[in-house]
């Protein structure tokens, strides 16, 4: 296994990977999530895991219920949405993304959802969307002007 849920002793290297990859107000919302999750408050179904790396946390990812915005793309009964995925740039290309991938959606079938959104902004294009499509999602269209929207449905 290689997600862990995150314990304090992760958040300043959650942050730092979240400050790397996008905006300090984003970053902070997360962290502040993260650490209400370790306290034992969990709000719209989210859900966090570390990712890890010969034992050291190497990246974050996490789930949520589908924003209303997105219900147009939903198609089954019970979507999720992953709401972020942020590896370190120093193990990136590892197959680190694809064993994260893999293990939520053991996660995920084992709870019962079917099919899982993914929002990704055009400054992921490059680093993401290549990487969503190899993993077997597909575009499936496009929100605030920005925002790709990515599909997968979950077969058991
Ligand atoms: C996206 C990310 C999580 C992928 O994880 P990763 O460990 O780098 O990817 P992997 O090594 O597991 O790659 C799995 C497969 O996808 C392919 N792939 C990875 N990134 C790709 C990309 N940008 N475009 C096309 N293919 C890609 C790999 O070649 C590999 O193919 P293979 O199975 O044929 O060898 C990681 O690169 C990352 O953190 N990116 C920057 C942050 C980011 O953009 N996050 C998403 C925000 S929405």
């Amino acid at each position: 296994m290689i997600l862990q849920k995150p314990t304090i002793s992760d958040l300043t290297i959650i942050e730092d990977i979240l400050k790397y990859w996008t905006d300090p107000e984003e970053a902070n919302k997360y962290v502040t999530r993260i650490q209400k999750e370790i306290e034992g408050l969990i709000e719209f179904n989210t859900h966090f895991w570390v990712i890890q790396n010969k034992h050291k946390t190497v990246g974050i990812t996490g789930i949520s219920n589908t924003l209303p915005k997105i219900q147009q793309f939903v198609t089954l009964q019970n979507p999720i949405e992953l709401k972020l995925l942020y590896l370190d740039k120093k193990t990136r290309g590892l197959g680190l993304g694809k064993l994260t991938i893999l293990e939520l959606e053991k996660i995920l079938k084992e709870n019962n959802y079917d099919e899982i959104l993914i929002r990704s902004a055009v400054r992921y294009k490059d680093t993401a969307w290549g990487f969503y499509e190899k993993m077997g999602f597909t575009q499936v269209g496009f929100i605030d002007q920005d925002m790709a929207v990515f599909r997968k449905i979950l077969t058991k």
